[in-house]
């Protein structure tokens, strides 16, 4: 491979300011093609990607698996042995960040040995200003900087970078159309993330997200179906459908009527066996979305609905546009039209000028709810957005004794929740095998619930297998069962 001293070549500046002007909710679909010249660019070369993020994220870098192995890379996870890298980064909070720093600092170390390695960062991180200058200033190994909008032009920087020795900078702070017919390499056999829409257009005001990943653009219809009842004849049992939030889903067509609803109702009749989505904004979950769930077969009785605090001055300080008693009303709704449901949440903790009083409130509506689980934060300052600007007078103390009392009120609540599938048959997609002791399987219940359960019957397990297994004790982060004959 080429190797070049010179300067970034292509430097399109991103820009927070632009990325608010959101005009157009014209979307031209475009159908992925790769240039021939470009086909046997990876022959013989070894690639690996890094994921850090969301579920968003991971889709991504199954489509950027998918370009590479187009164009004749082959994966490896062996460090030493990679000759492409590939940082897919995420802005969300400044740890995300951080760890991206310090395995760039390893990866940099690598190169000086193997000095024909390159090294790509893209994803939501080089959306943001700070990080193109951090990057220039602390990490000039990088060779190829793309962002969220571009991932399908990877061939063309690799191209440019390989053939030409050029050092690559191209982020677009405008979204760009949407593309169909991504080559895609899944992590898993069984199990599909399907986009169905990018972009949020919520803003709530500690959130990055809009910034970095543009406004709200729906996939049609007719792509997506097509894409589950594909998944379903080759094999796939399980798919779960991906947007910032789901359930504005059709908001942007200007030409037909279509909601998230219409779309769920529509892969009900398809022949995949289970079908979850994420993530969900607790305002726009409607009625005919319970509908939908409350349809059951295929659609798991499972929703993540995110609450971010149980505060209705919070709340309004987050631009969540919602309050807690809105939020209770949906989940009765819901407990109504599904009796069994499961519920998980996501939580931010002191966020600027959350009171004692009001971090309670969040409190007691993790009882009220009684998730079976949370993903807890303490609130990170993102710059650019609204709340980064707000008073936080709380000291790191203050926000790790919250966090770690919120923390033991989620997994009390999980742990009753998990506690009720004691003694109880559960249907189980056999997921692999436990990272510790390989006799015992790994999988998720219709609830979302990951169970490690041991096999001592004389049916095989296979990786996407529906197994019934006997819950024997539940934990707050999984259930612990065994397998029983299926006749
Ligand atoms: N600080 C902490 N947590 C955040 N999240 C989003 N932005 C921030 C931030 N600035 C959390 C929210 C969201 C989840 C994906 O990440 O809870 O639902
Ligand atoms: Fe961020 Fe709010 Fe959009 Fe979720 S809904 S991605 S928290 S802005």
């Amino acid at each position: 491979m080429k190797q070049s001293k010179e300067k970034y070549t292509q430097i399109i500046e991103p820009s927070l300011k632009l990325a608010r002007m959101r005009k157009s909710n014209n979307i031209t679909i475009n159908h992925f093609f790769m240039d021939p010249k470009y086909l046997n660019l990876g022959a013989g070369k070894y690639y690996m990607i890094k994921t850090y993020g969301c579920q968003g994220n991971l889709a991504d870098s199954e489509k950027l698996a998918g370009i590479l192995e187009n164009m004749g890379f082959t994966k490896t996870d062996n460090e030493l042995k990679a000759d492409f890298v590939l940082f897919n980064t995420c802005a969300i909070r400044e740890n995300a960040e951080d760890r991206v720093y310090g395995e760039l600092g390893r990866f940099s170390k690598f190169k000086k040995r193997k000095n024909d390695m390159l090294i790509g960062l893209c994803g939501c991180m080089p959306q943001e200003e700070k990080t193109i200058a951090n990057l220039k200033e602390r990490f000039p190994q990088v060779d190829i900087i793309f962002g969220t909008h571009n991932i399908t032009s990877l061939p063309a920087y690799l191209y440019d970078a390989l053939k030409e020795g050029k050092k690559i900078i191209n982020v677009l702070s405008v979204e760009g159309d949407l593309f169909e017919d991504v080559p895609v390499v899944r992590d898993h056999s069984k199990k599909a993330w399907v986009n169905i829409m990018y972009g949020c257009d919520e803003f709530c005001t500690y959130c990055i997200v809009p910034y970095t990943r543009g406004k709200e653009r729906s996939r049609r219809p007719e792509d997506i179906i097509k894409e589950v009842e594909d998944l379903a004849n080759n094999g796939y049992v399980e798919v779960t459908l991906l947007g910032q939030n789901v359930n504005a889903y059709g908001k942007d067509f200007i030409d037909i009527k279509y909601t998230f609803a219409d779309l769920l109702k529509a892969l009900h009749l398809t022949a995949i066996k289970r079908i979850r989505y994420t993530t969900s904004h607790p305002r726009d979950l409607d009625d005919a979305t319970i509908e939908a769930m409350a349809l059951g077969g295929n659609i798991m009785p499972h929703l993540h609905l995110p609450v971010q605090s149980g505060s209705n001055e919070v709340l309004k300080r987050m631009n969540r546009k919602y309050t807690k008693e809105e939020y209770l009303d949906k989940i009765n709704k819901l407990k109504k039209a599904i009796p069994d449901i499961s519920f998980t949440t996501d939580i931010i903790v002191a966020f600027p000028g959350e009171t004692e009083e009001q971090f309670q409130e969040t409190l007691a509506l993790v009882n009220e709810v009684g998730y079976d689980g949370a993903f807890t934060f303490i609130y990170s300052p993102r710059e650019g957005t609204p709340a980064s600007k707000y008073p936080n007078d709380l000291t790191l103390e203050m926000k790790h004794e919250r966090l770690n009392r919120l923390n033991e009120v989620v997994n009390a609540n999980a742990l009753r929740g998990h506690q009720k599938y004691e003694n109880q048959i559960v249907e189980v997609l056999v997921d692999g095998f436990s990272k510790s002791n390989q006799n015992i399987l790994t999988g998720y219940t219709k609830h979302n619930m990951l169970v490690n359960f041991e096999n001592n019957t004389n049916q095989q397990c296979q990786i996407g297998d529906l197994v019934n297994v006997k819950v024997t004790k539940a934990y707050s982060w999984h259930l612990f069962g065994e397998v029983i004959n299926s006749n």
